[in-house]
């Protein structure tokens, strides 16, 4: 048996944090994924390789402990055992010998959903074999998609302490959606399309530690910060009405997909400013939004902050000059730079 799953990363358009407190979120997958190689094999022993943590083990009981030398590998190693044991307990299915190789295009601990799309590429590959097993087709319909993205939230919550459930929702399901913790999500269908620069600080960040932070600023002053995450849900509610306006507008969308545009960006900077006020921002972060505002462009981090990513939002008409000229400029500065489309597939599955 040999088949390959991939998954996408995510980013955070509007209303990372606050949507840890049920509030409204509007995230987009991206362009850019983690597959995973599944191969079963003869010899007596379970094969992984995960370049992303420059990690390669031979592992010939799997119970036994296994060495690892820093946490990004301690958590790789968990999540991987975590979803087989979870998936061979609750799915019935029985673990041969097998090699596993996953790669990803995502940065890592840096805001674009990497652990997410990892655990949902991993979940994938075991519920695909257990329905092998079963002799059973893998259809990813609605009814496993919602398996693998539960699978991977358990595995987020190892991870991460307290995730909203958004990474793993968007990794699974792709597309721009509009997510509330708790309530069913949904997709924006036929979403306008949208590119955007990815901009990594190089600044590693832990989204524990970020979101751990908030919580206390929140405990510590509930009537500031708790109107500050009120407003994040109106700026992601504002949002989503001004994306789902444009698909009703008539052919290339002329002036009106410009006002969207500029309504778009002015909600990315309050965002940006609401998040700010949580000490989520960072310095380097900083730069990227007041760059791009040189260029007539907003931007705004993504993800936990701290650090990590921002987006630069291009519009439709954002000439080529423009993007290079704003990309060499921040890569001259130490940033590094990705042109990336949003809202692709989700979850994909393909048998070798
Ligand atoms: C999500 O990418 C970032 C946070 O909102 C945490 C979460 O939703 O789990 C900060």
């Amino acid at each position: 048996m040999e088949f390959r799953v991939s998954a996408p990363g995510k980013i955070v358009l509007y209303g990372e944090h606050a949507v840890v407190y049920g509030k409204t979120a509007v995230a987009a997958s991206l362009d850019l994924r983690t597959t995973l190689e599944f191969k079963e094999i003869e010899d007596q022993i379970v094969g992984l390789s995960m370049p992303k943590v420059r990690l390669q083990v031979n592992i010939p009981n799997y119970v036994e402990k296994i060495g690892y030398t820093n946490l990004q590998q301690k958590l790789a190693l968990e999540a991987f055992f975590y979803l087989l044991i979870a998936i061979s307990q609750v799915e019935g299915l029985s673990v041969r010998p097998f090699r596993i190789a996953i790669d990803s295009a995502l940065a890592i601990s840096s805001g674009l959903g990497s652990s997410a799309s990892f655990a949902v590429c991993i979940a994938t590959c075991f519920l695909h074999l257990s329905n092998a097993q079963k002799n059973e087709l893998s259809s990813l319909d609605a009814n496993e998609l919602e398996k693998i993205s539960r699978f991977a939230f358990s595995c987020e919550k190892i991870m991460h302490g307290t995730p909203s459930g958004i990474d793993n929702s968007v990794c699974t399901y792709g597309s721009i959606i509009e997510f509330r913790r708790g309530e069913t999500l949904e997709p924006i269908l036929g979403a306008m399309q949208m590119r955007v620069l990815l901009v990594d600080t190089r600044v590693q960040r832990s989204t524990k530690a970020q979101v751990d932070k908030l919580e206390a600023l929140k405990r510590r002053y509930p009537s500031i910060f708790g109107p500050v995450i009120e407003a994040i849900d109106n700026v992601s509610k504002e949002a989503l009405e001004v994306i789902k306006t444009v698909r009703s507008l008539p052919g290339d969308g002329g002036e009106g997909l410009h006002s969207s545009y500029q309504q778009l960006m002015t909600l990315m900077e309050v965002n940006q400013g609401l998040l700010a006020t949580c000490q989520t921002s960072h310095p380097s972060l900083d730069r990227i939004c007041a760059e791009a505002k040189n260029y007539g462009l907003a931007a705004k981090l993504t993800g936990a902050g701290g650090g990590g990513y921002a987006y630069i939002l291009l519009l439709p008409d954002t000439p080529t000059e423009t993007i290079t000229s704003i990309s060499k400029k921040l890569i001259a500065n130490g940033y590094l730079v990705t042109l990336t489309n949003l809202g692709g597939a989700g979850v994909e599955l393909h048998t070798l």
